[in-house]
């Protein structure tokens, strides 16, 4: 692979090689960057696999965020710029943001929000989310943010985990010009909430659009800020402190709950930003994810603003009105860090050149690519046409479990040379390896299971309410070790290459979805006995869903089948759940002990064979996989 002309500063080597030799030695040094109210006692609490970064220490993430900037010029510099599919604008200062927070802060202790408790949240991409979280925060309290594309069931079954007593929603949301009841999809959910006191409504649909509001439990966020308080104290709280909860898919049915801490996220957040964006005090910054994901979370919210950068946030659809919209945006903001996704970049090279060329993308010094795999011609696509080939690109890897980055370039350490497709090296303190089934470390160039050997201040604490899922799920498999999940290569040079998911969980669009979550939306279905979900190469989303059904007796494969169970799991997790394709038939193909031979449905869905099965972990006999096989396409009508 052609190398791309970023030299390596020795001096970064060292400094990883430095960081690793004593983590705790190297990430106090770090914690130093943040605010703290009282200094840790201890960098580290390993209670393997249970982490305690910066124990003794108080700190607290609005505070950190936003008053921090207070005693300089920096107050009156902008947090956000903001605008949506209409033209609508918005701007916050650090000053202004810092005002509306404590007003919020104050709305929400006075309906009896106070540490320790978790507040939902189930808000599109506007300023009020990012303000209800350091709200929240202020207080002491976690949130738990539901992206606003999942159903009512989704929101509902997170709000019962967590047992939540407030929400914050809004009225409408905006989907390619037109708004939407959000509201009537969160009362649907709170309707099976007992928990749910109080939901805190901000309005901001279209005038004169009311959405019905249930007297006593439901205020809007406007009426709530008019008796508020326009300062309140930030609550000192233990490093240790949770700071949010976002559920993300593993590999059961149920949604993890991963809890993040205050103290060690935003140490994490703070360098992992500085190191791998590189900014610059005047640098314009546009992270295009949306907070109901880990990267909005950290990469939206927290990294940018307590590093006190200005960032843009857009509320909308890359493509609308107009395909050329984000690269309108680019320049009329004159973005100098975009971090964006593959599915994004693969739809634009879809549409061409022509939409960039036509805009100033002069701005422009640095690209950031996240959440799934990056091809080497979509890379090169991004280099060249958005980069003008003098921006370098960060393919950062990282996980919601992890808090930040991971394995990435770090121009602002020292940028190594750019290899298309590879995420290159672990940043500073990051101990990754490439193992084997039974944990040795790999050869240079062979697949494996790519691990964390060491602690870092982002990683999650726990899973709500579940420590021995935790345990299991990362780190049963090799002892002391976390397990991310992914398969990976590292190459001769020390760089590493994602492959993707080593377990039963899909990157949809970037989306992180869980087969038997999507499986067990299929089963609820009163006519499916049983469903079976893998995930196939999609040249545009990266993975598509493609789900196996047997149809209770009495039931047809017809295609209104296939649409009411599309609608199910819409209607159960959301839109982008929904399979690509959907197959009934009469079985499905099975191991002696009964596990489901996705290997099988795989082939079967990409229609590209088998290939060798010897290596199938089962001790399933290969003529009988291979018939198996052949009964199936058989069923399925393919030749
Ligand atoms: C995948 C998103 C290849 C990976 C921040 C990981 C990537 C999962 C990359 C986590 C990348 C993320 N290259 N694969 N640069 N970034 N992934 O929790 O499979 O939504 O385990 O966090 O996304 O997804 P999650």
């Amino acid at each position: 692979m052609e190398e791309k002309k970023f030299y390596p500063t020795q001096s970064y080597m060292d400094y990883r090689h430095k960081a690793l030799e004593n983590i705790e030695e190297f990430w106090a040094k770090e914690a130093e960057s943040i605010p703290w109210f009282k200094h840790w006692e201890k960098t580290l609490v390993w209670d393997e696999p249970f982490a305690k970064w910066f124990q003794g220490g108080m700190t607290n993430a609005s505070y950190a965020c936003l008053d921090a900037h207070l005693a300089t010029d920096q107050k009156n510099k902008v947090a956000y710029y903001w605008e949506d599919e209409f033209g609508n604008t918005r701007t916050y200062s650090y000053l202004q943001l810092y005002a509306e927070v404590n007003k919020f802060a104050s709305a929400l202790k006075k309906i009896g929000v106070k540490k320790g408790d978790i507040v939902m949240m189930y808000l599109p991409m506007i300023l009020e989310l990012p303000i209800a979280m350091l709200a929240a925060t202020r207080l002491g309290a976690a949130h738990s943010i539901v992206f606003s594309g999942f159903s009512s069931q989704a929101l509902a079954d997170r709000i019962i985990d967590t047992e939540a007593k407030v929400l914050i929603t809004a009225d409408f949301g905006l989907r390619r010009g037109k708004y939407f009841d959000l509201k009537a999809i969160a009362d649907a959910a709170v309707k099976s909430c007992p928990t749910i006191k109080h939901v805190v409504v901000v309005k901001r649909g279209p005038a004169g659009q009311e959405v019905k509001m249930e007297h006593g439990r439901d205020i809007y966020y406007h009426d709530a800020l008019k008796t508020a308080d326009a300062y309140i104290p930030p609550e000192q709280v233990e490093s240790s402190n949770p700071l949010y909860i976002l559920y993300t898919s593993g590999t059961t049915g149920k949604p993890k709950g991963i809890v993040h801490c205050t103290g060690g996220y935003l140490v994490y957040a703070r360098s992992t930003f500085k190191w791998v964006f590189n900014p610059s005090p005047d640098s314009i910054y546009w992270c295009t994810a949306d907070i109901g994901w880990v990267t909005g979370h950290t990469y939206i919210v927290y990294a940018p603003l307590v590093y006190g950068v200005t960032s843009f946030m857009y509320e909308g659809s890359a493509d609308y009105p107009a395909i050329d919209r984000w690269w309108e945006l680019v320049e009329k903001y004159k973005i100098s860090i975009l971090y964006t996704s593959p599915t994004a970049l693969r739809m634009f090279m879809k549409f061409g050149d022509e939409p960039i060329n036509k805009h100033n993308m002069s701005s422009l010094k640095l690209l950031g690519s996240v959440g799934e795999p990056i091809n080497p011609e979509v890379w090169e696509w991004y280099y060249r046409t958005i980069g003008k080939n003098r921006c370098p690109i960060v393919d950062t890897w990282w996980q919601t479990e992890t808090g930040g980055i991971l394995i990435s370039p770090a121009p602002g350490g020292g940028l190594v040379p750019l290899k298309p497709g590879s995420a290159t090296m672990p940043l500073p303190g990051i101990d990754a390896a490439v193992l084997d089934e039974t944990g040795k470390e790999v050869e240079d160039g062979t697949r494996g299971f790519l691990v964390i050997r060491k602690p870092w201040p982002g990683m999650l604490m726990t899973l709500h309410k579940d420590p021995a899922r935790y345990k299991e799920v990362y780190w049963s498999k090799f002892k002391g070790i976390y397990l991310a999940g992914d398969y990976a290569i590292r190459d001769k040079d020390g760089y590493f290459w994602l492959l993707g998911r080593a377990d039963e969980t899909l990157k949809v669009a970037g989306h992180r979805l869980g087969t038997a979550e999507i499986e067990s939306a299929a089963v609820s279905m009163p006519f499916v006995a049983e469903a079976a979900v893998v995930g196939v190469p999609d040249p545009m989303k990266g993975e598509e869903i493609v789900l196996f059904a047997i149809l209770r007796q009495g039931h047809e494969p017809s295609e209104d089948n296939r649409k009411k169970l599309s609608a199910g799991i819409r209607t159960l997790i959301g839109p982008i759940a929904v399979p690509k394709e959907i197959h009934f038939v009469a079985k499905l193909p099975k191991t002696r002990s009964g596990k489901i031979m996705r290997r099988i449905l795989k082939a079967l869905a990409t229609n590209s064979g088998i290939g060798d099965v010897t290596t199938l972990e089962d001790a399933t006999s290969v003529e009988e996989i291979k018939k198996t096989y052949e009964e199936m396409k058989a069923m399925m009508g393919k030749k």
